[in-house]
């Protein structure tokens, strides 16, 4: 008798979650486009609410910070180019952008791809266990700062990255922070609400598709600071938050 193989690539995507599929099957049976002002419009436009409301809650966010994406990788990719073409039209003595080297490549080459827009990207190194050089970072993270990216956690070696200090280092000298918590979010109590909540984090990105729902990855933006990162996303209105 062959043994059934036991799934372990938990870091690559987990098995669909019982919730997460009567979720989406009793979804797929009610068909209406959020923004069509008809009763089935009206009721995926509520379904898109619950959605976000539960997410929100998840990760100790409001609702109207929730910005649904296809995927982590398009969540990094608004945080950084997003944002930063955003922040750095207006603000232009601030031209920095620091990322840890073990970051995912949505991030390091979203980060690459801004060099040619005037901006200094910078990855600052980590040390043998895989956690951000913390001293490092304190040096690179000065008044030129725009934005750093860190991530909660790595997708290769696990290690839990020290963001609150990262966090708290970019804002003293008033840059951004955003943390790929792709890895984090749902695998753990200690990493939902409370720790991205607490770590002040202008931007978060959060897959929930990790847990097996049809690619619900969200990008949080903090109201405070309020980097303008939607105008990429024009077109998807009815994905959008509602206006507070
Ligand atoms: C830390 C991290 N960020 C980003 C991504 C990209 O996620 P997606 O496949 O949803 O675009 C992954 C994928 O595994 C990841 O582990």
């Amino acid at each position: 008798m062959i043994a059934r193989p036991i799934y372990l690539d938990g870091f690559a995507t987990q098995p669909l979650a019982p919730e997460a599929r009567t979720a989406m099957l009793s979804a797929w049976d009610r068909p209406g486009n959020a923004g069509s002002p008809n009763a089935a419009g009206e009721q995926a436009a509520a379904l898109v609410a619950t959605g976000r409301a539960a997410v929100a809650s998840l990760i100790g966010a409001s609702p109207g910070e929730i910005t649904f994406t296809s995927g982590a990788t398009e969540a990094n990719n608004l945080a950084l180019a997003g944002v930063l073409r955003a922040v750095h039209r207006a603000c232009h003595s601030r031209s920095r952008v620091i990322v840890s080297a073990v970051e995912h490549k949505s991030v390091l080459e979203t980060a690459d791809t801004l060099r040619s827009e005037g901006i200094e990207v910078i990855r600052c190194p980590v040390d043998k266990t895989g956690r951000l050089n913390v001293a490092a970072f304190a040096e690179l993270a000065d008044e030129r700062l725009l934005l750093a990216s860190i991530m909660l956690v790595n997708n290769e070696t696990g290690a839990i990255q020290p963001i609150a200090e990262a966090a708290a280092l970019a804002h003293r000298v008033g840059g951004l922070f955003h943390t790929d918590a792709a890895q984090a979010i749902g695998k753990s109590q200690s990493m939902s609400s409370s720790s991205t909540s607490t770590i002040s984090a202008s931007l978060v990105t959060s897959a929930t598709d990790r847990w097996g729902s049809v690619r619900s990855t969200v990008l949080q933006a903090r109201r405070r600071p309020t980097p303008s990162c939607m105008a990429v996303a024009k077109s998807a209105d009815y994905a959008r938050a509602p206006n507070p």
